[in-house]
């Protein structure tokens, strides 16, 4: 691997053909498509790249496909957006199928537009306004897991997440109080689940067969999208009675959904129906299951490490007081061990271990010649666990989060929310969620118990954001008394 400045040199060097690269043997037709199980998808492109180096060849059928796990390249691609990579023309196509045409998709003029309004929502302002409501959720959240703690039985830790956070993104974002939390029938995190799924499989499908015949697994998305439709639908239908009663609105929108409704271009034209229900089904999907994942990995490694657990609880002690939830935005600010831990969570288990871009022109990588439309894949984690880059690279070690920089907190190497120019706008929001409920958990329970659904070890799996198996947990009300 080369150096971590991300410095692009001007000297010349002959190109290298991306034909010349390393690539592992495939097969006629289907190339290395075969090779690659969607769910461990990210596990088979990191094995490679310890084989074949920090840039390699794979072929999806007839696409080239460039991979690389260098920070210097994953750096300047991420930066390089919109004008020399974008999103793939692949997850354009699907996303529209999907009726998930929003901003993570979009490419050119029609990101740029949609981008403005979504970071205005989400900026850090924005977010420390919406602590009331956040601290809401996160207290029925609270009393689930209390309900979950009396009994004293294992339950399945991802779909409580999921609840979680889809109220904590609806509330923000769409000024809708759906409170999943407290209901026990169906779901809309069930049918986006599925659709998660479904994305990660067409998105790498060597071809988009859909178009010619469908699986049934293919129909029960169709059935899945039309579900969060109809709740999309409602979204938007409360979002216009209330901007109807109160036109204001139109100048001061409170949350996406209305500054969306409100928009104008600069031709005075309203953001299309399908912008705002893609953007809508964007932000569901965008803040649901990243954060509800890091949140699980983060409790895995913290049952693993009841040290590091029991100094977080100190930390909750010590900034909240007797409270069992944090009473402030400042509160949640103050939880620099908290946030460390989240930090090295994202390093050792990010939940988007493959950015994937695709060349809007014939360009280069590192002086490797990409030509227009070659989609490259971005192994983020790779430099994150690399020993040249942080000391004891493969264990789980918040504290170097608060050692002055250094090649402990080599935060270059990191790309947990991306780079550049479409880096994650939900990052403030996602970390305020992760905070509240790190702290709530180790302030009121121990944890008893983390296993897996069936018993065996747990592993990665990849469903467009990269999740732990279904891991079962086990809390009891906290024993140790306040020191
Ligand atoms: C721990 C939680 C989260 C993680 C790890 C995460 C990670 C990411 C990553 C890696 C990207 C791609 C960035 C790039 O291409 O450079 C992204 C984009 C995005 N994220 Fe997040 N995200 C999280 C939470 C959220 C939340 C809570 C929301 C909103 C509710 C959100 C909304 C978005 C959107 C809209 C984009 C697309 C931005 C664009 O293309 O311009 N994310 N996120």
């Amino acid at each position: 691997m080369e150096s971590t400045g991300f410095i692009v040199s001007h000297t010349y060097r002959p190109l290298t053909s991306l034909q010349s690269l390393p690539s592992p043997r495939g097969i006629p037709v289907f190339g290395n498509a075969r090779q690659i199980v969607p769910e461990k998808m990210h596990q088979q492109l990191e094995e490679w790249s310890h084989v074949f180096g920090d840039r390699y060849r794979i072929k999806l059928g007839s696409r080239q496909v460039l991979v690389c796990s260098n920070p210097d390249d994953i750096a300047t691609v991420l930066k390089d957006r919109p004008s020399r990579f974008r999103r793939s023309t692949r997850i354009e196509m699907v996303a529209k199928e999907l009726q998930m045409a929003g901003v993570f998709a979009a490419h050119g003029e029609d990101w740029r537009r949609q981008r403005a309004l979504v970071m205005q929502a989400f900026n850090p302002i924005h977010v420390k306004s919406y602590f009331p409501s956040l601290q809401n959720v996160a207290e029925r959240f609270r009393k689930r897991l209390a309900r979950q703690a009396d009994t004293g039985i294992p339950f399945e830790l991802e779909p409580d997440l999921m609840r979680y956070t889809v109220d904590v993104t609806a509330g923000l974002a769409f000024g809708t109080d759906m409170n999943t939390i407290a209901s026990n029938g169906e779901i809309v995190q069930e049918h986006l689940s599925d659709i998660f799924r479904m994305l990660q499989k067409r998105l790498f499908a060597p071809f988009p067969y859909w178009h010619w015949f469908k699986l049934p697994e293919d129909r029960a998305l169709d059935r899945s999208v039309q579900k969060v439709g109809e709740t999309i639908a409602t979204f938007v239908h409360e979002a216009h009675e209330r901007m109807a009663k109160n036109p204001t609105l139109y100048e001061q929108p409170e949350n996406l959904l209305e500054a969306m409704i409100a928009a104008r271009d600069e031709d005075n034209a309203k953001l299309s129906q399908s912008d705002l229900t893609g953007n809508v089904m964007t932000m569901l999907l965008a803040g649901e299951d990243t954060t509800a994942h890091t949140l699980a990995w983060t409790i895995y490694l913290l049952h693993q490490h009841p040290d590091v657990f029991l100094r977080i609880r100190q930390e909750a002690d010590d900034v909240m007081g007797t409270n069992a939830i944090a009473s402030s935005h400042e509160q949640l600010r103050e939880m620099d061990f908290i946030e460390a831990c989240i930090n090295e969570s994202m390093r050792l288990r990010p939940v988007a271990p493959v950015i994937a871009a695709e060349a809007t022109l014939d360009t280069e990588v590192a002086n490797v010649s990409v030509p227009k439309g070659t989609m490259v894949l971005l192994l983020s984690r790779v430099g994150a666990t690399d020993k040249r880059h942080f000391s004891n690279a493969l264990n789980f070690y918040p504290g170097r989060w608060l050692l002055p920089a250094s090649d402990e907190n080599n935060r270059k190497v990191c790309f947990p929310f991306g780079a550049g120019p479409r880096l994650c706008p939900g990052r403030f929001l996602a970390l305020e969620e992760m905070k509240i409920v790190i702290s709530l958990i180790a302030k009121n329970f121990d944890i008893k118990n983390l296993d897996t659904l069936d018993g065996g070890p747990v592993q990665e799996r990849m469903r467009f954001t990269m999740a732990p198996n279904e891991l079962c947990l086990t809390l009891r009300h906290r024993t140790q008394s306040l020191r």
